[in-house]
C-alpha cells in the first residue's frame, strides 16, 4: 500500500474522452443497481411528494381561519372554525405519518442498493485476476470496499432523502405563496439573489475543503495501516517516535481542514437566518400596510409569513447535498472502475473437458513478461511427462516461480502454449483447472478457523477421517493432535498459534487432501528445520506418488527424490538430467551440489 496511490488517484487528469466513458460507466453501474428497485423508487417518490404537497396546506388553512372562520365564530358561528381547525390537524396528521413511511421505505430501499453493491464489489474484486492485485494496492481495494461505499451510503441514507424532501417543500411552499399572495412571493424572489450568491459561495467552499478532509484522513488511514502491518519492522528498527511525529503532523493536518469546514458553517447558518429574517421583515411591512389599507387579510399575511419562513428550512442541507453528491460521484466511478475490470486470465468461452487426467505437462515456444514488459521467459520449451517428479532449481530470481505461476495459470503467456495433457490450459474450466493443479507456497496462508477447516480447504466435503488420514500422510498429527484442541484448534486464537513450519505441514495436508494431478512447491519446504525437513520428505514421497510434480528449492535436499534435475539462469533452462547424472558431471548443478554438500558438514 503506497501513500503515492492515493495523492495519485485524486490527481488525475482525465481526457475528454476518457471523462466520458468514466461517466458512462458509472451511470451504467447507477442504473443496473436502480432497476431491481425501480418500482420500489417510485413508491417512495409518491409517498414523498403526497407528504410534502399536505405539509403546504397547513399555513393555507391557519389564513382561512383567521379571515373567515374566526370572524363567524365572534358573530357566534363556531363551525367553520371547529371545521378549519380538524382539517389542519387532519392535514398535520397525514403529512407526518406520510413523511414517517417515506422515510422508513426509502431506508430499505437505499440498504437493499448498497448490499447489492457491496456484494457485488467484494465478489469482483475477489475473481479478478492476481494481476489485478498486484498493481492496484490492497489501499486502494480497501478504500472502495470502506470510504466509497460509506460516501454513497450518506448520500443515499440523508443527503437523498432530504434533497427530494427539501426541493419538493420549496417548490410548493412557492406555488402556495404564489397563489396566496402574489407580492409577497415578489418579495421571496428578491430574497433568492443573495441566497444564490451566499450558498454558491457555501458550496465552493465546503467542495475545497471536503476534498481536502478526505486526501488528509485518506493520509492518515494509510499511515496507520502501514504502520500496524509493519509493525515488527517498526519495531526492530525502534522507528516509533519518528512514526510519532509523523502521525501527529497528519492528524494536525486533518484537524486544521476540519476546523475550516467548521467555520464555513459559522458564516453560511447566521447568513441564512438573517437572509430569512429580512425577508419576513419586509413582508411583514409591505403586507401590514396593505392589511391597514383592507387590501389584505390579517390571516393571508400570517400564513404567508409561515411560509416565507419555511421557505429557507431546506436550504442548508440542499447546499450540503451536491458536495454529498459530488463524492458519492466520485465513489461511484471509481467503484464502477474496479467492476468493469476484467480478468486478465479469462474463463474460456467453450471449454475442454479433460478426457482423463493424467499430468503431462508441456511449455511450446512460451515467452512471458509481466505488466511492467520486462521480458522473464524468452521462447520457453519444456516438456514434463505424466508421473515425473522435477527438481527445479536456479539462482534467484532465474524465473522458477514465475515458470510455476504460469502452471498454476495465475498468468497467462503472451505467446506459445502451457498445457495439461495437451489441451492449452486457457481452455480448461476454472474450476478443472484449480482441482488438477495445486500450488503450495512458501506463505502457507491460513485462514481463521480450526485446523480441520483449513485442511478441509483442499476438499470442502472432506469427513474427519479423510482429514486426519492426510495429516498423517505428511506428517502432521502428531503436532495437531499436541495443539489445545487437537484439530479443532483456532488457528487463529490465543494457543493456536502455530510456527511458519507447522503453518506449511498443515498446506501440505490441505494440498494431499485435495488430490491434484500435478503439484507445485515453491520454497515450500524453506521454514522447516533439517529432521522436520526430512519428516516431510516421507511425507512427500506419499504426497508425489502417482502425480507430477515441480519441486522448487533451494536446499538440495529434496533432489533425492526428484527423477529429473532442471537447473534454470535468466528464463532458461542451462541444464536437465537425472539428479546423478548431473551430480557427476561439472556443470553449474555439479557445483551447486557440492557447495551444499560440504555445508552440511
Ligand atoms: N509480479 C511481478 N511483476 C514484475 N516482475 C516480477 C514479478 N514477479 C517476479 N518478477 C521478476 O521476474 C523475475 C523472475 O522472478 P521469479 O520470482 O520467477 O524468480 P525465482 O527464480 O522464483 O527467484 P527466487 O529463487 O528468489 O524465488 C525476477 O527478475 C523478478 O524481478
Ligand atoms: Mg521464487
Amino acid at each position: 500500500m503506497s501513500m503515492q496511490g492515493v495523492q495519485g488517484e485524486e490527481k488525475v487528469e482525465l481526457t475528454k474522452a476518457e471523462a466520458k466513458r468514466v461517466r458512462e460507466r458509472s451511470l451504467r453501474l447507477l442504473f443496473s443497481l436502480i432497476a431491481p428497485v425501480k418500482n420500489r423508487l417510485w413508491g417512495s417518490l409518491v409517498l414523498v411528494v403526497s407528504s410534502q404537497a399536505l405539509r403546504v396546506v397547513g399555513p393555507y388553512l391557519i389564513a382561512v381561519a383567521i379571515d373567515q372562520a374566526l370572524p363567524q365564530a365572534i358573530k357566534g358561528n363556531w363551525t367553520p372554525l371547529y371545521v378549519t381547525v380538524i382539517e389542519y390537524l387532519g392535514a398535520a396528521i397525514s403529512a407526518a405519518l406520510l413523511i414517517a413511511f417515506f422515510l422508513r421505505y426509502a431506508q430499505k430501499v437505499n440498504q437493499d442498493i448498497m448490499f447489492d453493491m457491496r456484494r457485488r464489489l467484494f465478489r469482483h474484486t475477489q475473481n479478478l485476476s492476481i494481476e489485478f492485485h498486484e498493481t492496484y494496492t490492497s489501499g486502494r481495494v480497501i478504500a472502495r470496499q470502506t470510504s466509497d461505499l460509506d460516501s454513497i451510503k450518506e448520500l443515499l441514507d440523508s443527503g437523498g432523502n432530504e434533497m427530494v424532501a427539501g426541493i419538493l417543500n420549496m417548490l410548493f411552499t412557492g406555488i402556495a405563496l404564489l397563489l396566496l399572495d402574489a407580492q409577497s412571493f415578489f418579495i421571496l424572489l428578491v430574497a433568492l439573489v443573495p441566497l444564490y450568491f451566499l450558498t454558491i459561495w457555501f458550496q465552493r467552499q465546503t467542495r475545497i475543503n471536503y476534498r481536502k478532509t478526505r486526501v488528509a484522513s485518506a493520509k492518515l488511514i494509510v499511515y496507520f495501516v502501514e504502520t500496524m502491518t509493519g509493525i515488527r519492522a517498526v519495531k526492530a528498527f525502534r522507528k516509533e517516535k519518528r512514526n510519532e511525529a509523523k502521525y501527529s503532523e497528519l492528524v494536525e493536518d486533518y484537524r486544521s481542514v476540519n476546523a475550516k469546514v467548521i467555520q464555513l458553517f459559522g458564516i453560511y447558518d447566521p447568513g441564512l437566518i438573517m437572509i430569512g429574517n429580512i425577508t419576513v421583515a419586509f413582508i411583514l411591512f409591505f403586507g401590514g400596510s396593505r392589511v391597514v389599507d383592507h387590501h389584505l387579510g390579517i390571516g393571508v399575511l400570517v400564513s404567508a409569513i409561515f411560509y416565507a419562513r419555511r421557505f429557507f428550512d431546506p436550504m442548508e442541507n440542499l447546499a450540503m447535498f451536491y458536495n454529498a453528491y459530488q463524492s458519492a460521484n466520485s465513489a461511484l466511478e471509481k467503484i464502477s472502475g474496479v467492476l468493469e475490470e476484467q480478468p486478465s486470465v479469462p474463463e474460456p468461452a467453450n471449454p475442454i473437458d479433460l478426457a482423463e487426467r493424467k499430468g503431462h505437462l508441456s511449455f511450446k515456444d512460451v515467452s512471458f513478461a509481466y505488466s511492467n514488459g520486462k521480458q522473464i521467459l524468452p521462447k520457453f520449451n519444456l516438456d514434463i511427462p505424466a508421473g515425473q517428479t522435477i527438481a527445479l532449481v536456479g539462482t534467484t530470481g532465474a524465473g522458477k516461480s514465475t515458470l510455476a505461476k504460469l502452471i498454476a495459470r495465475f498468468y497467462d503467456p503472451i505467446e506459445g502454449r502451457v498445457a495439461l495433457d495437451d489441451v492449452d490450459l486457457r481452455d480448461l474450466r476454472d474450476s478443472d483447472l484449480r482441482k488438477a493443479i495445486v500450488m503450495v507456497t512458501q506463505e502457507a496462508y491460513l485462514f481463521s478457523g480450526s485446523v480441520a477447516d483449513n485442511i478441509a480447504l483442499g476438499k470442502p466435503d472432506a469427513t474427519r477421517e479423510e482429514i486426519i488420514a492426510s495429516a498423517k500422510a505428511v506428517g502432521a498429527h502428531e503436532f495437531i493432535e499436541a495443539l489445545p484442541d487437537g484439530y479443532d484448534t483456532d488457528v487463529n486464537k490465543r494457543g493456536g498459534r502455530v510456527s511458519a513450519g507447522q503453518r506449511q505441514l498443515i498446506s501440505f495436508a490441505r494440498s494431499f487432501i485435495a488430490d491434484p494431478t500435478v503439484l507445485l512447491l515453491d520454497e515450500a519446504t524453506s521454514s522447516l528445520d533439517i529432521p522436520s525437513e526430512r519428516m516431510v520428505q516421507r511425507g512427500l514421497q506419499t504426497l508425489l506418488k502417482g502425480r507430477t510434480a515441480i519441486i522448487i528449492a533451494h536446499r538440495l535436499s529434496t533432489v533425492s527424490i526428484a527423477d529429473r534435475v532442471i537447473v534454470m539462469e535468466h528464463g532458461e533452462i542451462i541444464e536437465d538430467d537425472a539428479p546423478a547424472t548431473l551430480i557427476q558431471g561439472t556443470g553449474k548443478f555439479a557445483k551447486m551440489h557440492k557447495a551444499w554438500r560440504d555445508s552440511l558438514v
